[in-house]
Order: structure tokens, then sequence, then C-alpha cells
């Protein structure tokens, strides 16, 4: 399948209301733009579209409801310790990114793309967006956990073409650490 996306052509300056249109080869687009408090029903609709692999591999954990509170707080960002991006494809969230800061300089991101759209080059557009993001709020390295298997994951981090450094943990995941500063 070709790839759908292309390049981000606008500057990384205040990203955060932008919401821009990515051309597909058939025409229609995608759009990328910051999570709203309003998203939480089609968070919960992108989860139930998900196959249960998916889930696993992005929770590490079988699929279980969310609470309120822990839906209020994946839609609920401040756009600089915690910044959040989607991609809508016929007006539905497709894919979701997000970064969480957890030491200073450090932040988490973790990537959700639904399985009708994952092999597209979404999961890859969502890390770059997430990455200029975070260098615009000073981040200094992004971590992301992901299966020994996730081949999917450990390319997208690959593509970033960032310095990385890779730790296994005793859960047998690999915690990839990408620089942003060199
Ligand atoms: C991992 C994930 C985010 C990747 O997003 P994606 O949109 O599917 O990935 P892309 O289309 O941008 O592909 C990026 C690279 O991965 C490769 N890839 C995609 N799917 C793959 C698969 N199933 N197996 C191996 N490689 C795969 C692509 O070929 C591409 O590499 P290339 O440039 O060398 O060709 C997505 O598959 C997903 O949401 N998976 C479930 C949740 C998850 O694993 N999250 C990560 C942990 S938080």
């Amino acid at each position: 399948m070709p790839s759908i996306i292309s390049a981000d052509p606008t500057p990384a300056a205040d990203r955060r209301e932008r919401s821009d249109r990515y051309a597909r080869p058939d025409g229609s687009a995608v759009r990328l733009r910051s999570i709203r408090p309003s998203d939480g029903d089609e968070l919960l609709a992108l989860g139930d579209r998900c196959s249960d692999q998916t889930i696993y591999r992005r929770f590490f954990s079988p699929r279980r409801a969310l609470t309120p509170d822990e839906l209020t707080r994946l839609v609920t960002v401040d756009h600089h310790d915690r910044e959040a991006v989607v991609v809508i494809i016929d007006a539905r969230i497709a894919a979701v990114a997000r970064y969480d800061v957890t030491h200073p300089g450090t932040a988490e991101i973790a990537v959700l793309v639904e399985d009708a759209h994952q092999g597209r080059g979404l999961g890859t557009l969502l890390v770059d967006e997430l990455v200029a993001r975070a260098r615009a709020n000073g981040i200094e390295r992004l971590e992301a956990e992901t299966m020994a298997d996730n081949r999917a994951m450990l390319a997208v981090l690959q593509r970033t073409g960032l310095r990385s450094a890779s730790a296994l943990t005793d859960d047998g995941t690999w915690i990839v650490t990408l620089d942003l500063v060199r």
C-alpha cells in the first residue's frame, strides 16, 4: 500500500490548535490536530474498533473499561508537560499519540493506530509530530515502552532518525529512549 502521508509543511511554532490536512493518493485527506476535552466518546469508539492485540500492545494489559477519571485524563492535556495529538479520518479519530513528562526533561510516549489504518504511515506521522512538540517545549528525551516483538513500533522509532538507546526490562519489554538534543 502506498504511503498516505505527506511531510508536515508547517513550522513547529505553536502547533497547538492547528488542524492540518495531509493528502492521500485517492484525493481524500487525513487531519492531525491536538486532542480536545470533547473527544472522550470518540476515543472510546476508537478503542472499540481496535483488536485485542492492538489494545494489549498499547496498554500492556487486556482490554478493560476506562473509568470516567481515566478518560478525562486522556483527553485533558496542558500542551506542555502532557500533550496528545489525534488523526481524523472520515470524521473519526483513527489514531492517537501522547507524551507525558515523567522526570524533568524526560517524557514517555505512547501511540495507538486503529487496526484498519495500521501500516499506512500514521504512527510515523504522529511520532514525528510529538517529537516536534516535545522539542518546542524543551523536552530532551522521549521514552517509549514497547514489546520486544513489536516491529512496527520499533520501526516507527527508528524512522525518526534520532539517536536512541534501548534497555530491556525485567518484563521483557524494551524501553527505547530518543535523544531530542543531539
Ligand atoms: C505500532 C504502531 C503505532 C505503528 O503505527 P503504524 O501507523 O502502523 O506504522 P507506520 O505505518 O508508520 O509504519 C512505520 C514502519 O513500521 C513498519 N510496519 C508497519 N506495520 C508493521 C508490521 N505489522 N510488522 C513489521 N513492520 C511494520 C512499516 O513498514 C514502517 O517501516 P518502514 O518505513 O521500514 O517500511 C501501530 O501499529 C499500533 O498502534 N500498534 C498497536 C499499539 C502499539 O503497538 N503501540 C506502541 C506501544 S505504545
